[in-house]
C-alpha cells in the first residue's frame, strides 16, 4: 500500500504496546469495530509481547505491525511518517512490580524516556496536526497505597512506592507537562488492576493458574491481606475507546470495576473454580498448593478506586459482574495453555526461576 492510500483512513492511530496483555485486547475490540481506523501497533516484542495473541486481526485491511521499540526515536520517527499517524495510544510499558525491583534501569528506560520520546514526536508535529490525540493508559498505582478505608479519586495525590508505578507517575507527569506547556492534546486514564484473556503468567491470575494445572507451589506474598481492586479486561477497553473518542483534553480518568478482593481470597476462588471444572477428577482440593512467601518489598496494602468521574461524564459502566469474569477468565486460559505456554520462553523462564524459587 502507497503512503497516500493510509490517508483514505479517517484516522492513523498509532496504540503502542499492541503485543501485550491490555494492547492485545484493545486492538481486538477496536480494529474490527472501527474498520474506518488505521491502527499501527508499535511494540518491541520483549518477553510480554505476544504476537499470537493478535491472530484473529493479523490479516485485517487497517492493521499493521511494527517491531519498533520506543526508546528508538528515529525508528519510531519514521513509523509516524510512514502511516502518516494521526493519534497515539500509549500502552507499551515494562509492567511487572517484582521486576521493576530486580531490574528498575529497563522501567525508566521505556515508561520515562520512551513515553518523552512519543511526546517530543508530538510536539514537533503538532503545528502540522491539531487534532492529534495522545491517549496514555496508565495506573491505579501511582496513588500508592491505601492504608485505611476511602478509595482513589482524580484528586488523589501521586504517591508511587515502586519503581514501576514511580516511571508510570513520571511518564503521566510528562504528559501533563506537554499538555499544560505545549496545548498537547491529551488524556490519561488510570485503571485498576485488569484481568482476562491473553496476560503474561507472571502476574497473579494468570500465575495460579498455571500453577494449579501444573501441581506446583502457588506463592501468596506475606500475609495475603493484601486488597487489590480487579477490573475485567473488555470493560477497560470500552472505557479506552469512550475515553480516547469523549474525553475532554488535560482531563484523567479513573476506571475501576467496585471488585475489592484480598489476595489469599481471589486465589482460592481461582483454585475451586478449577477443581470445579475438573470435579472428575480425583485429588486434594487445589488451595493446598498455596505458599505463603516473603513479601514482596514495599507491598500495597490496598488499591481501590472510585470511577464515579467516567461514569456520570462519559457514561461508562462496566458490563461484567466480578463472579461471571474470574469464571470466564479462568476457562479461558484452561483451553488456550497452548498459548500460555508459548509465552514461557528462555529469558523468561531464567527471570521465574530467580525470582520465585529464591523466594
Ligand atoms: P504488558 O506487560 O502485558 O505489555 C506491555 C507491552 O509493551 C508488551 O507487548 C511489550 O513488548 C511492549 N513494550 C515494552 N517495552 C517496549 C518498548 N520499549 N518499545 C515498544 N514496546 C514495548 O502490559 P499490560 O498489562 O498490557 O499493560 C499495558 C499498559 O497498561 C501499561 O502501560 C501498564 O502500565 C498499564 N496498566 C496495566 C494494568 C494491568 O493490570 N495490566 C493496569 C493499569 C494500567
Ligand atoms: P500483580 O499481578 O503482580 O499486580 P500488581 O503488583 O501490579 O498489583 O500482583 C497482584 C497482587 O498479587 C499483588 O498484591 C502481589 C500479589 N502476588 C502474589 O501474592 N503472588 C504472586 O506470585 C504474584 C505475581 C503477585
Amino acid at each position: 500500500m502507497i503512503k497516500d492510500d493510509f490517508n483514505k483512513f479517517e484516522k492513523r492511530i498509532a496504540v503502542t504496546g499492541g503485543a501485550g496483555f491490555i494492547g492485545a485486547n484493545l486492538l481486538l475490540y477496536m480494529v474490527p469495530k472501527y474498520s474506518q481506523y488505521l491502527f499501527v501497533n508499535i511494540d518491541c516484542l520483549t518477553y510480554a509481547g505476544n504476537l499470537l495473541s493478535l491472530k484473529s486481526i493479523e490479516s485485517d485491511q487497517n492493521y499493521r505491525f511494527e517491531k519498533i521499540d520506543i526508546c528508538d526515536y528515529n525508528a519510531v520517527e519514521n513509523c509516524i511518517n510512514k502511516y502518516d499517524i494521526t493519534d497515539i495510544i500509549h500502552l507499551a510499558a515494562e509492567t511487572h512490580v517484582d521486576q521493576s525491583i530486580s531490574n528498575p534501569a529497563k522501567f525508566v528506560a521505556t515508561n520515562i524516556c520512551g513515553t518523552f520520546n512519543l511526546l517530543e514526536l508530538v510536539r514537533t508535529k503538532m503545528e502540522k496536526r491539531r487534532c492529534l490525540r495522545f491517549h496514555n493508559v496508565s495506573t491505579d498505582e501511582v496513588f500508592g497505597t491505601l492504608d485505611g478505608p476511602g478509595k482513589f479519586t482524580e484528586e488523589s495525590p501521586y504517591r508511587p512506592n515502586s519503581p514501576y508505578s514511580a516511571t508510570k507517575a513520571g511518564a503521566d507527569y510528562l504528559i501533563r507537562a506537554y499538555n499544560k506547556t505545549y496545548g498537547l492534546n491529551s488524556i490519561v486514564t488510570n485503571s485498576a488492576n485488569c484481568f482476562g484473556p491473553f496476560q503474561f503468567p507472571e502476574k497473579l491470575i494468570p500465575l495460579v493458574i498455571r500453577n494449579a494445572l501444573a501441581g506446583k507451589p502457588i506463592p501468596v506474598y506475606g500475609d495475603g491481606l493484601n486488597i487489590r481492586d480487579w477490573l475485567y479486561v473488555e470493560d477497560n477497553c470500552r472505557a479506552i475507546d469512550l475515553a480516547f473518542h469523549n474525553g475532554l483534553s488535560g482531563k484523567t480518568y479513573n476506571i475501576g470495576g467496585r471488585n475489592e478482593i484480598k489476595n489469599i481470597d481471589l486465589v482460592k476462588r481461582i483454585c475451586r473454580i478449577i477443581d470445579d471444572t475438573h470435579s472428575d477428577e480425583p485429588g486434594e482440593p487445589r488451595e493446598k498448593l498455596i505458599a505463603f512467601v516473603k513479601d514482596r518489598p514495599g507491598h500495597d496494602r490496598r488499591y481501590a478506586i472510585d470511577p464515579s468521574f467516567i461514569e456520570t461524564q462519559l457514561g461508562w459502566q462496566t458490563e461484567y459482574s466480578f463472579d461471571d469474569a474470574l469464571v470466564k477468565t479462568v476457562k479461558w486460559y484452561l483451553n488456550n495453555l497452548e498459548w500460555m505456554e508459548s509465552c514461557i520462553n528462555g529469558r523468561y523462564l531464567k527471570y521465574y526461576e530467580e525470582t520465585y524459587t529464591n523466594r
